[in-house]
């Protein structure tokens, strides 16, 4: 029989801890682009491969390392490279690594993301602070947490009001004021992928209230406010989504590296800039 979840959270903790000392407060996970700002984290370096029940990581560009130690002087543990719906993996196994996070002792979560640009006024490279999201892939049943309930992990059913925590996105807007990052808010729009939206799937997110649309980040939250963790989340703008026919631009892979690695210092100087205050609003 399979073993149940709070088992193999704590068999990939209980290895992960036998590697390192560090006890992480916040988790990192560090989407298409970002994937680099991993290497500054001092500490250990552990390939998912390695850790018992970890799914790997098989998207482009997502190297599937979890790196544990110190960032601009917070402890945390950070994932190079995660996992997507559309590599075929659960909504449960895509969560499995930010419950892993939690039970490793991490109270507050760190998500980036590349995504599509729906509102008109969001241009290629913006960096755009999630404010709530708009699960497609959630609400048809694809939710991560379906499925028998593991109290060890949370609740039953959870509130997903203000899932991107209020104190946090404050603190964010505050550091982008200092250093002067133009800082936009949005609603998130998921989808599971790989197939990119049509025009007409577009318009309907757009109506539906989304700003931005991608293929992640929305099971990771889902699983952390399950797991008690505070969440911010930031995404990209990569490429603009085509909400018109008479539009012949073909959005592909290319263009959303190529955005996302355009964006990455000023992303990363953003990110770095911003965990020691994360670390401070959440005390
Ligand atoms: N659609 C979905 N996911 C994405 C996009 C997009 O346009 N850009 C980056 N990730």
């Amino acid at each position: 029989m399979a073993k149940a979840l709070g088992q193999r959270l704590d068999e990939a903790v209980a290895f992960i801890r036998g590697r390192t000392k560090h006890l992480p407060e916040l988790a990192l996970v560090l989407g298409s682009g970002l994937g680099d700002l991993a290497e500054a984290i001092e500490g250990t370096a552990i390939p998912y491969s390695a850790i018992p029940h970890f799914p790997d990581s098989t998207a482009p560009s997502h190297k599937g390392v979890l790196h544990v130690g110190e960032l601009a002087g917070v402890s945390v543990v950070a994932m190079q490279g995660r996992m997507h719906l559309y590599e075929g993996y659960s909504p449960k196994d895509v969560v499995f690594p930010m419950q892993v996070m939690a039970r490793l002792g991490a109270g507050t979560a760190l998500l980036t993301n590349a995504a599509g640009g729906i509102r008109d006024d969001f241009e290629v490279t913006d960096i755009v602070l999630i404010e709530d999201h708009l699960s497609l892939a959630g609400l048809a049943g694809g939710d991560p947490l379906r499925g028998p309930n593991d109290e060890s992990v949370g609740e039953r059913f959870i509130s997903m009001n203000n899932a991107y925590d209020k104190n946090l996105r404050a603190a964010a807007e505050k550091v982008a004021g200092e250093t002067g990052l133009n800082l936009k808010s949005g609603v998130y729009g998921f989808v599971s992928g790989p197939s990119f939206e049509t025009p007409a799937e577009i318009r309907a997110m757009r109506t539906l209230g989304a700003d931005l649309v991608g293929m992640s980040t929305v099971p990771e939250v889902i699983a952390a406010r399950h797991s008690g963790m505070q969440v911010l989340a930031i995404s990209t703008v990569t490429n603009k989504a085509v909400s018109s026919l008479d539009d012949d631009h073909i959005t592909n892979a290319e263009e959303v590296w190529d955005a996302a690695a355009l964006i990455r210092p000023k992303l990363a100087g953003f990110v770095e800039a911003l965990l020691p205050r994360l670390s401070e609003a959440t005390q």
